[in-house]
């Protein structure tokens, strides 16, 4: 809605797509025009005044259109000439190709090697593509904060104690409402509240495993599940992933033929770092196979509510008929990061789960779990979401096509339909761990290959984080990535 003064207004019982700021609209549709090759590359965008007559938006609104398409690169101003298309603004990167990496069984060492990389995350000031996270700012922090007041000041005495072995009935009840919303049926009991989905993978790999017992993980895999093996001492079989499709199921089966393989610990969507989704028919392949060798899987599935698509993925657990599948969920990246709360939907593992989580850390914090409850019944949950999903889509566009204009043209990168990571393969000449090094003086993080494998592979390959809305320093930080890559 725009008003006398120019100022445009949001109206926020819209969608998120319709409470999009005008300027960022009248973007969207100037680079659509760009990327289908109606504006081809070198060409004039329309003059100011001629957009303004023709679309009907004020002068201003397309002034603030074009800065937004000159921070993401798309166009260049030519000094008293207008703006134009940048030269490289179609030009697109390829996919990686499967990877190759299946593995025997091998012993897990990278615990250092993560460490190094995770510290040098903590400085505000970098450039933050190495994070596990999204930029704070996407999250409703201030309705979170009143949600933590409105839930602290109510909360009966008693609950303080009685909550902390189960977890807070409302929260449970509000999960369990979500799972039954996507079509899932779980009875209260087989919810186990507990401190992020880490503290619930830990615990059901360690309700599943001896120490000595052979796990099959992804390659490449979250660096986190290679140090959870590491410190169980388990040893891992890495089952190489399609960037697109997931898991390669063929090699799953003839792993879990060879192996006396305990668990399988996966990521059925959106995996971490590719961001491959499986399809239906292949997520119940993938659980023919558990089925036909009784292989429990756990089923990392924190990006969940992240996908970009007009349905939610579905997770293995709701192909599970016969109580194999352990579903984790956290609200850590899609709604309250450092809240530290996750779940697990455990079937007849939950006794046990909840047995080990009282041995150890007993509870996540009560007053977390209680202003989580609290917001999913009054926030406004799914118009967060959906405001969330549209700002990292529109983020991944604008790395995708900077990553274009400023890395080698024999760079590959995936286009994940969901999540913040883009997974890239260099010419196989870069050493990403090099690069890193080189990046951090710089002021740039990222996560260099060889931290998401336990053989150290991909030591050509980087995961960037999008999470954060793209400006000028982004851009800024992806062409100096670029001349370190090409100087290698
Ligand atoms: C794939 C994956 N699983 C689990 C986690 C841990 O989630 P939480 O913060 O809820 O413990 C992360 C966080 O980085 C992750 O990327």
């Amino acid at each position: 809605m725009a008003t006398a003064d120019g100022v445009e207004y949001v109206d926020a019982s819209k969608p998120a797509q319709d409470r999009m700021k005008r300027y960022e609209k009248f973007a969207d549709e100037i680079a659509e025009l760009i990327r289908t090759g109606v504006i081809a590359p070198g060409e004039k965008v329309p003059s100011v005044r001629h957009a303004s007559r023709t679309y009907g938006v004020s002068p201003s609104t397309v002034f603030q259109a074009y800065y937004l398409l000159e921070d993401r690169g798309l166009i260049q101003a030519r000094p008293r000439s207008g703006y134009f298309v940048h030269a490289l603004a179609r030009r697109q990167l390829h996919e990686p190709d499967i990877g190759q990496y299946a593995s025997g069984s091998v012993e897990v060492d990278v615990s250092e090697l993560v460490f190094s990389v995770l510290s040098s995350l903590k400085d505000p000031d970098m450039v933050a593509f190495g994070s596990a996270f999204p930029s704070p700012n996407l999250f409703p922090l201030a309705r979170l904060s009143r949600s933590l007041a409105n839930s602290a000041r109510d909360m009966q005495p008693h609950a303080v104690i009685a909550d902390m072995t189960a977890g807070n009935p409302d929260l449970r009840r509000q999960i369990a409402l979500r799972y039954m919303v996507s079509g899932m049926m779980l009875p209260l009991e087989e919810l186990v509240i507990t401190t992020g989905a880490m503290e619930a993978l830990n615990l059901c790999l360690q309700t599943v495993t001896q120490p000595g017992d052979l796990v099959a993980i992804e390659t490449p895999a979250f660096y986190a599940t290679l140090q959870v093996l590491e410190r169980l001492k388990l040893k891992a079989v890495e089952i190489p992933v399609h960037p697109r499709e997931g898991i390669d199921l063929d090699s799953l089966a003839d792993s879990l033929q060879r192996f006396p393989i305990k668990a399988c610990w996966f990521m059925s969507s959106l995996q971490n770092p590719l961001g491959a989704s499986m399809t239906d028919e292949k997520k119940q392949a993938l659980y023919a196979l558990l089925k036909q060798h009784q292989v429990p899987m756990i089923e990392d599935d924190v990006y969940a509510e992240l996908y970009y698509g007009s349905q939610p993925p579905k997770p293995v657990k709701s192909f599970d008929t016969e109580d194999l599948v352990m579903h984790c969920g956290s609200f850590s990246k899609c709604l309250a990061p450092g809240y530290r709360v996750g779940w697990v939907a455990a079937g007849r593992f939950a006794e046990q789960i909840s047995r080990l989580k009282l041995m150890t850390t007993i509870s996540p914090s009560v007053p977390a779990q209680a202003a989580l409850a609290d917001y999913l019944q009054h926030g406004g949950y799914d118009r967060h979401l959906r405001k969330l999903r549209h700002s990292l889509e529109s983020q991944q566009r604008a790395m995708l096509a900077s990553a274009a204009r400023h890395f080698p043209a024999d760079t590959r990168v995936t286009r994940p339909n969901g999540g913040y990571f883009l997974w890239f393969e260099f010419p196989t000449r870069v050493d990403s761990l090099q690069l890193f090094q080189h990046a951090l003086a710089q002021g740039i993080s990222l996560a260099p290959g060889p931290i998401f494998s336990a053989s150290r592979h991909y030591g050509h390959c980087a995961r960037l984080n999008y999470g954060h809305p793209w400006d000028t320093r982004s851009e800024q930080a992806m062409a100096t990535l670029g001349r370190i890559i090409a100087s290698f």
